[in-house]
């Protein structure tokens, strides 16, 4: 029934992914933003009313830069449910349960007018995604976005694509999004248990 609801017409990436979170996100959930960078994902998740957004990045000056505007955008209630986390996405903090999280979200690659050196790494990726799914709940959903238009980005979504495809079908729905005559354009990842 979910995925009737979406009709996968030409849209960017990344609104093809703000499409599926709000299709899928229950208010009151919990979300993680496991790259959030400039914050406009951030922005987004925390639209969808959930109780509790855990936003991380590794770049302290950018979560608090983001925590600085997301402020002034948001209704105070929104905002007031984030924590914002300047660390690797490799650490979720313990106090988040497996099985809670409604929904993950990787935006990956490099923050957009930032350093381009400090780009999403695969060893950290993969390390983090495979806790995620440990946290995701029965009902929610990983999202990625990958940039293989530079070399780590291609690198990354080779490497999603090659542990994506070992997951057991029985337990996981893996679900890899890419325009094929756009070469090297922007790719999505949305993974659900079965
Ligand atoms: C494409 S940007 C994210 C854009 C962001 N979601 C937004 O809406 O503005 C990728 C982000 O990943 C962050 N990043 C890189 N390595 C990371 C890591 N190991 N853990 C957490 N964040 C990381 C970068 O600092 C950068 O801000």
């Amino acid at each position: 029934l979910f995925w009737s609801r979406i009709v996968i017409d030409f849209k960017p990436h990344l609104k093809l992914a703000h499409a599926l979170w709000k299709d899928l996100v229950k208010p009151g959930a919990t979300l993680i933003d496991a790259t959030c960078g400039n914050g406009h994902d951030t922005c987004a998740l925390a639209k969808l009313k959930p109780s509790q957004l855990f936003a991380l990045d590794i770049q302290e000056e950018a979560v608090r830069k983001t925590e600085k505007n997301l402020k002034i955008l948001l209704d105070s209630s929104d905002f007031e449910k984030i924590r914002f986390i300047a660390s690797c996405h490799s650490h979720f903090p313990p106090t988040i349960f497996p099985r809670s999280v409604q929904l993950i979200v990787y935006n990956l690659g490099y923050l957009p007018g930032g350093d381009k050196e400090l780009v999403t790494q695969v060893e950290t990726t993969l390390l983090s995604i495979q806790k995620a799914l440990d946290l995701v709940s029965c009902d929610g959903a990983i999202s990625i976005t990958c940039y293989p238009g530079h070399p780590e980005g291609e690198k990354e979504e080779q490497a999603l694509l090659t542990f994506f495809r070992s997951l057991s079908p029985k337990k996981w729905n893996c679900l890899y999004h890419q325009w094929v005559n756009r070469p090297k354009s922007p790719s999505l990842f949305f993974i659900r248990p079965v």
